[in-house]
């Protein structure tokens, strides 16, 4: 049985003051879900103080970025290695790393399989375009983020593999999308990696859906039975916001 996974991701926002006081007001609100794993995504400079502060029945860490490499002559990068004990997950690929940071299918293939190594959960972000999505290439798009993104992974490895499916046009334009559609997606992701690892081993990866996800679409998404959790963004800013999402995934 896979356990639901809410994710908030905030991205290049809170410093180290807000982030402890933030951090703070969650964790005094959130009960220990059992049936719910959250994860927090802040910037790297305040991981690492955050990861002091955390209180890991209630939720774990996750960074946004990593490089591949373990060590060596690469300035201006976290190597992934460096996350040990620090964060649990790391989100590989997010559209803001493939459109802005121009990111290549390589470097995200290297990445997942540097954190699966490093034993650090990969979050492994894809996504159609709105040009994507209008020509009607959704499924091929994300067939091929698959099979690129996982390609250095073993079946045996396939469970520690989150999957979210974040179309771009989606994210932070307040245009989510349809519930329809991300059950839809959803199935098209697990097929594929069926396809790629068979029945059983697919079933072990979680899928996540992300794009402009308030309290109020949250529960629309959660009742997708082959979805298994959120990856949050701007709503994730709001620790009363973010509980509400998170509360939405409590069962009973
Ligand atoms: P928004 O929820 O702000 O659209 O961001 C989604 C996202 O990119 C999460 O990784």
């Amino acid at each position: 049985m896979r356990k639901k996974l809410i994710i908030g991701n905030w991205k290049m926002n809170f410093n180290m003051h807000e982030a402890s006081l933030y951090l703070h007001k969650l964790m005094n609100m959130l009960p220990s879900h059992r049936d719910v794993e959250v994860v927090l995504a802040p910037t790297i400079l305040t991981l690492q103080s955050l990861s002091l502060q955390i209180n890991r029945r209630i939720a774990k860490l996750a960074a946004q970025n990593c490089y591949w490499r373990d060590s060596g002559a690469y300035t201006g990068e976290t190597p992934v290695a460096h996350l040990r004990g620090i964060a649990d997950y790391v989100l590989i690929g997010h559209s803001e790393r493939r459109y802005i940071f121009i990111e290549s299918e390589k470097d995200i293939r290297l990445k997942v399989q540097a954190a699966i190594r490093n034993r650090i959960r990969p979050v492994l972000c894809i996504g159609e375009t709105i040009q994507e999505r209008t020509l009607g290439e959704t499924k091929d798009v994300l067939a091929d983020q698959l099979t690129s993104g996982l390609a250095n992974v073993t079946a045996e490895e396939l469970g520690e593999v989150v999957v979210a499916y974040e179309p771009v046009w989606a994210i932070g334009t307040g245009d989510n999308a349809k519930a329809i559609d991300v059950k839809k997606a959803t199935q098209m992701i697990r097929r594929h990696i069926s396809h790629l690892y068979g029945k059983k081993a697919a079933e072990s990866v979680r899928i996540l859906y992300g794009g402009s996800i308030t309290p109020a679409s949250a529960a629309d998404y959660l009742a997708i039975d082959e979805l298994d959790g959120l990856l949050v963004g701007a709503a994730s800013l709001d620790a009363y916001q973010f509980k509400e999402i998170i509360s939405k995934a409590h069962k009973g």
